[in-house]
């Protein structure tokens, strides 16, 4: 048996360590996991009770068009319902999109490094990832457009940026967009939209109006603490829409999850609190990183890259050895580490661990 040509040499995707797997392989009590972004605030207390009050209706399948969630989040953004679709996180509107939009030849652009699954989806669809280093930590948009040829269908901005957590702001942004042939797709991935405190962050939204060809991507999993349910979305004008659902899957988000994100798009409360928190703890590492002596990108995301001035395999290797759970091994950035920004509780024990594999390797004194 033979697979499809294009995943012949594709890698299965290595997620961040699970607790219990630390725990049982390094006998270990305490595991704390910086490595996928999650909240560490949990979620909701309302998304809590819509997911038991859901519980009922387990045996049914649910909602194929999300219609209360689609109502919810049009009302959110002001958008028409029209212009929105749900995904399994948006992992699954990233694929969606490149099901829908890509065939083999064709070409999609990216930053390196970025979020993998916009070249993992390219070539699965067999086009070519067409990737575009990074400029100080930030997506080089001029480098970008030089890149568009006759082939290329989408490209994707990820803003802010994972690993890095840099943004490219409203000028740039809008004169990138105003430079991108309108038959090619701008995928601007905002999974971490919620975090952003800069004042310069684009307003996508606005953006959107003006262009048929922007698709901006959100997702329930980070802010609102929704990871495990796997629901995220996409906001587009209505005809672009239209073509990624045509390739859904009838049932692809859950009763749980939809009724888990109303639930939790109505509380503003806790959004606004782990977002003050998390600014308070990326405040708080970088004040720790700069005590150190060590560079980081500054963050509008929560996670923060940076340079551990170690071979990275070493210090996520020390790391683990203490507990903490980190994510490593960047192509160009060889000696730095993405930790997510947890609970202060968190922000702490992580410090305490890195200074003493720093200190056991003698990057400190
Ligand atoms: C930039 C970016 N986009 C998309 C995702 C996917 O998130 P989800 O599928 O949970 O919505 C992530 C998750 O880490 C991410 O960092």
């Amino acid at each position: 048996m033979q697979p499809k040509q294009s995943i012949v040499n594709l890698p299965v995707y290595q997620p961040g360590k699970p607790i219990e797997e630390v725990k049982r392989e390094l006998g270990l009590t305490e595991v704390i996991k910086l490595a996928s972004n999650e909240n560490p605030f949990g979620c909701s207390e309302h998304a809590k009770a819509a997911i038991q009050d859901e519980l009922a209706n387990i045996s049914i399948y649910p909602d194929s068009f999300s219609t209360a969630l689609t109502g919810a989040v049009a009302d959110y953004l002001q958008v028409e319902r029209n212009q929105l679709i749900f995904g399994a996180g948006s992992d699954e509107v990233i694929l969606m999109l490149a099901r829908a939009y890509l065939s083999p030849g064709d070409e999609t652009i990216m930053a390196d490094e970025t979020f993998p699954q916009y070249k993992h989806n390219t070539v699965i669809e067999g086009g070519t990832a067409i990737e575009v280093p990074l400029k100080d930590g930030t997506h080089d948009l001029p480098a970008m457009l030089a890149k568009i040829t006759d082939r290329t269908k989408i490209i994707w901005i990820c803003n802010p940026n994972n690993p890095t957590g840099t943004i490219n702001n409203e000028d740039e942004l809008a004169h990138f967009v105003s430079q991108v042939p309108k038959n090619i797709i701008i995928a601007l991935d905002e999974a971490y939209f919620e975090y952003v405190t800069n004042a310069e962050y684009p307003n996508s939204l606005e953006l959107l109006r003006g262009h048929e060809n922007i698709i901006i991507l959100r997702t329930f999993s980070k802010v609102y603490g929704l990871a495990s349910l796997r629901i995220g979305y996409g906001v587009a004008h209505s005809g672009l829409i239209r073509h990624v659902n045509q390739v859904r899957e009838p049932f692809n988000t859950t009763r749980f999850a939809q009724a888990a994100a109303v639930a939790s798009l109505a509380d503003l409360d806790f959004l606004n609190n782990c977002r003050d928190r998390n600014e308070e703890g990326r405040r708080y590492l970088y004040q720790e990183f700069d005590r150190m002596g060590l560079s980081y990108f500054e963050s509008q995301g929560n996670f923060v890259m940076f340079d551990a001035k170690l071979p990275s395999q070493q210090v996520f290797d020390g790391l683990l050895r203490r507990g903490i759970i980190s994510r490593a091994r960047w192509t160009y950035y060889p000696t730095y580490i993405r930790i997510t920004v947890g609970s202060q509780e968190q922000n702490q024990s992580f410090i305490r661990a890195l200074e003493e594999v720093l200190q056991e390797a003698a990057v400190l004194g």
